[in-house]
């Protein structure tokens, strides 16, 4: 449907062409002459209007009323001027065939269905609208994000999903473990068949990793390795938070893109992230016109024009130290307390770019060492760190990111400070041992941009199939 309706004429320089759609009846209504059949093959927003009369082959299943909304069908036919207002051409059926009736039962009938009806049918919903315009601007930003780093010379690397570490240190993890191969078929439930010790504890020494294992949190680390290596580099995988948040922005199983820059420093960093934002903003307002279209008449009014100014404009940067002081002049009753030495909730960080500057995305850096993780570079003032986090409306923190602690001393020190364990991350402290360079990199999280770009209120709706606590159904 995109090749004919997305043309330069909107498919009126496709006249007299035959064509063949196939995809899915969105809707059906029969007059006594002719029937019109919306389908749509999930291009591009648009359906394709197919107008048959009783001539066309296979007539007779539309008549017999057995092709229905939801149903999937093949239609042959040729591309026509449009009488009515809505599209500029229509297809004039020569033949039309039933590929996959839809029982009378399909649950995303006309009328407008609500997101949260949708996400208890992951299943079907990207056949809406709303869905559908979300699947390809999401893959519109994917395209663009490998575009930027390979046309700036970042080289992707594949981080591990299983690991050891816990990259921010804040135990948030989930625990991978194998069930025994030998009693998988005798078990009832898989649970039963993880090895245990007699007090009921995962038995690592059972175990096939037999030490504990974690799904990711950050690639953040291995990306390091390279880096140090290849110069800059970028991740671009699934990551795994056990945290548990029922908010509108936070995921259990989230994407995250992490670059990082060698020979690099926190300046360097905040740069590379507001050129990323940027350059994956106009692509899409440049590559994803009917799709934005829609979510700036549907999903949140202004948004292009949000977007547009995202583009182009300088992005504010401020002081950790500066944005607690500001917090604290405003006039304004947050719930949660302000004073140096606290960590940004959500409703700060919306404050600083949705009220202090007017819709603008804020860099806030600098934080203090004790709310921000290890391997963050010490200021030289002793109590703040080389960190920045980019904070954008509606969505609060967008990106986190930080210039690395390189001097071997620093990083030891700090991981004693914190009680890790300096074993653990024998090999990434090698890093700093064998030619350490200063570097720098982010963590951006997809889903958050995805939300950012299309306006849905729920990061729930920002990614095929959602894991939040207690849902891992699809
Ligand atoms: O700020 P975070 O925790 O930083 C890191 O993981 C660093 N290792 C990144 C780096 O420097 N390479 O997470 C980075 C971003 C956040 O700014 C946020 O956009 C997103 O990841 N994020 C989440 N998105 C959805 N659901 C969650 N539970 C998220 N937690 C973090
Ligand atoms: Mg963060």
């Amino acid at each position: 449907i995109v090749d004919v309706k997305g043309g330069p004429d909107e498919g009126l320089d496709r006249v007299g062409l035959m064509i063949v759609v196939a995809g899915w009846v969105r809707t059906l209504r029969a007059q006594s002459s002719v029937t019109f059949i919306e389908v749509n093959d999930g291009s591009c927003l648009s359906n394709m209007q197919c107008v048959m009369t009783s001539d066309a082959e296979g007539y007779d299943q539309v008549k017999s009323g057995l092709i229905t909304t939801g149903a999937s069908i093949w239609i042959q036919g040729n591309v026509v001027p449009s009488q009515g207002s809505k599209q500029k051409v229509e297809l004039k059926v020569n033949k039309i065939v039933l590929v996959g009736k839809s029982d009378p039962s399909y649950p995303i009938q006309k009328k407008r269905v609500s997101r949260e009806f949708l996400r208890t049918k992951a299943h079907l919903r990207p056949r809406t609208n709303t869905f559908g315009a979300v699947a390809r601007v999401r893959n519109a930003l994917a395209y663009a994000t490998h575009k930027f780093f390979q046309e700036n010379g970042f080289i992707w690397i594949s981080s591990p999903i299983i690991t050891a570490s816990d990259c921010e240190g804040a135990g948030e993890q989930f625990c991978v473990t194998t069930l025994i191969p030998s009693s998988r078929e005798a078990v009832e439930s898989p649970v039963d068949a993880i090895p245990k010790t007699k007090d009921g504890l995962i038995d690592w020494s059972q175990d096939f990793f037999e030490k504990p294992a974690f799904l990711t949190v950050s690639g953040q680390l291995n990306a390091e390795t390279y880096a140090t290596a290849l110069s800059d580099v970028y991740t671009f995988g699934p990551t795994f938070r056990a945290e548990n948040s029922n908010t509108s922005r936070h995921l259990a199983e989230f994407w995250m893109i992490e670059p990082e820059l060698a020979f690099a420093d926190l300046k360097d960093d905040m740069a590379c992230a507001t050129a990323y934002l940027q350059y994956v903003v106009r692509y899409i307002l440049d590559n994803c016109k009917e799709d934005m279209d829609f979510f700036n008449t549907w999903i949140e009014k202004g948004i292009i024009d949000r977007l547009s100014t995202v583009a182009e404009r300088d992005f504010v940067q401020l002081s950790y130290t500066d944005a607690i002081e500001l917090l604290i002049k405003a006039k304004k009753k947050f719930e949660f307390l302000v004073k140096w030495g606290c960590d940004l909730q959500s409703e700060h960080e919306r404050y600083l770019t949705e009220e202090a500057f007017g819709g603008c995305p804020v860099i806030v850096s600098d934080y203090p060492k004790e709310i921000k993780a290890f391997y963050m570079r010490q200021n030289d003032d002793g109590r703040t760190v080389a960190a920045m986090d980019m904070l954008v409306p509606r969505i609060g923190e967008l990106i986190g990111g930080s210039q690395r602690e390189e001097r071997l001393e620093y990083l030891e020190g700090r991981l004693d400070e914190l009680k890790l364990n300096r074993d653990t991350y024998w090999w990434y402290l090698d890093l700093r041992h064998y030619g350490s360079v200063p570097h720098a990199g982010f963590g951006l999280g997809f889903e958050r941009l995805v939300q950012f770009a299309t306006g849905v209120e729920n990061i729930r709706d920002a990614i095929p199939f959602p894991r939040t606590p207690g849902s891992a159904e699809f």
